[in-house]
């Protein structure tokens, strides 16, 4: 008796590994959905080098970005999706899965204008954004918009200082 149940242990033991790589490889297995959402947003031209929109500010078409996202514990990229602007310097990116493990990262890679393409490193302004995305399926995340700066600030920018009542940064 003793012996027989052994064996039967032994035959449900062999039926356990036999059986659940079947279940877990077979493509008949409906996978469950991937949820997918859009990221949004806006390049402009930072006409006055301000490090962030004025009223001179004019959205680039053609300009092209990279949105990355990394693994928090190794660092390993998981994600990468390049976008493009359209009219109103607008881009849409479509994104399947949430990526709440990892961190995100959007950063210009080239303007749609050659007087307008100096990406901004130096100070306080950021050349990237950073978040982590996370958005419910069928939404759309809007992001801040990114700017390029143009080679030399327009005159006029002197007075969009004056307005918000700063010191104009050397121009
Ligand atoms: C997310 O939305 C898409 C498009 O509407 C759909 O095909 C997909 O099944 C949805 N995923 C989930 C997880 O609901």
């Amino acid at each position: 008796m003793a012996k027989f149940i052994q064996v039967s242990f032994l035959f449900v033991v062999a039926l356990c590994f036999l059986s659940f790589p079947s279940v877990i490889y077979s493509e008949d297995v409906p996978q469950p959905p991937v949820s997918q959402f859009h990221i949004q947003g806006q390049v402009y031209c930072d006409t006055c080098r301000a490090g962030f929109i004025t009223e001179l500010s004019e959205f680039i078409p053609g300009a092209s970005l990279r949105l990355q996202c990394k693994d928090k514990e190794n660092g390993d990229v998981t994600f990468t999706e390049v976008g493009y602007t359209r009219a109103e310097g607008l881009y849409s990116m479509l994104v399947e899965r949430d990526h709440k493990n990892e961190f995100c990262e959007i950063t210009l890679i080239s303007s749609g204008r050659k007087d307008c393409n100096e990406i901004p490193t130096e100070g306080w302004v950021k050349p990237s954004l950073k978040f982590i995305l996370n958005t419910v399926n069928g939404t759309t995340r809007t992001v801040n918009p990114l700017g390029f700066f143009k080679k030399e600030a327009l005159p006029k920018c002197a007075q969009v200082y004056n307005k918000l009542g700063m010191y104009p940064p050397n121009m």
